[in-house]
């Protein structure tokens, strides 16, 4: 892990994710959350407060990177919600199956390397009854947008710790067998290229 990963990238990652915009969908998606949560790629924390405390009875934030979970401990000192870390990637979640009531999952699906295998992962820990609620950036519906998408990709995904921003996030999610119960899509206040939000709720 370089200086970059460590420390320039939780801060710039807390700056992006922390915009506005973005707050404005995890107001209104994170609420939706119960029971035992597993928060994936769990950043520093930008969820934590959204939570209903009433409803949920404990989080599993699993996030991969050491800076990441330090830049989260302030958010981690204002919650009274219980906060258990696994400190691993999605492609391999340490929890048994059907043993999650609700995957949280906003603005890391851009990033996960095996998108596929992580999904697959969540699909097996959440409950039969379990939701998967979802927020997410990606591919933009207009050609044009779409074509300057695929020329920053690449620079970008080195600079933003290996985000892409044309993944076509319904697809991906129901490519695993997960059944898309709600689902709205729109740009969000920011430049158009990394500002188009997917959000809502399936189940597996
Ligand atoms: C853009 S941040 C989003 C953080 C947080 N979910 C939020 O909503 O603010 C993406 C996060 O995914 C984490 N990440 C990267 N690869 C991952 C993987 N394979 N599995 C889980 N998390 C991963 C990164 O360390 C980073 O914290």
């Amino acid at each position: 892990m370089n200086l970059y990963d460590e420390y320039f990238l939780p801060h710039f990652i807390n700056c992006a994710c922390g915009m506005k915009a973005i707050e404005r969908q995890r107001a209104k998606m994170v609420p939706m959350a119960k029971g035992k949560v597993l928060e994936i790629g769990m950043g520093s924390g930008l969820n934590l407060k959204h939570y209903d405390a009433e409803q949920v009875d404990m989080v599993w934030g699993l996030e991969p990177s050491a800076g990441m979970r330090r830049k989260a401990q302030a958010n981690l000192d204002n919650t009274s919600i219980k906060v258990e870390w696994l400190d691993l990637p999605s492609e391999s979640i340490p929890l048994d199956d059907n043993s999650v009531d609700t995957v949280m999952l906003t603005y890391t699906l851009c990033t996960i390397e095996d998108w596929r295998a992580a999904l697959l992962e969540m699909k097996r820990v959440l409950k039969p009854d379990g939701q998967l609620v979802f927020s997410e950036h990606g591919q933009a519906p207009d050609e044009g947008i779409q074509k300057w998408q695929r020329r920053v990709n690449p620079i970008w995904k080195k600079l933003a710790g290996g985000c892409n921003l044309n993944r076509d996030i319904p697809s991906l999610i129901a490519s695993v067998g997960f059944k898309i119960d709600t689902l709205e899509q729109c740009y969000v206040k920011g430049p158009k290229i990394a500002t188009y939000q997917y959000f809502g709720t399936a189940h597996g």
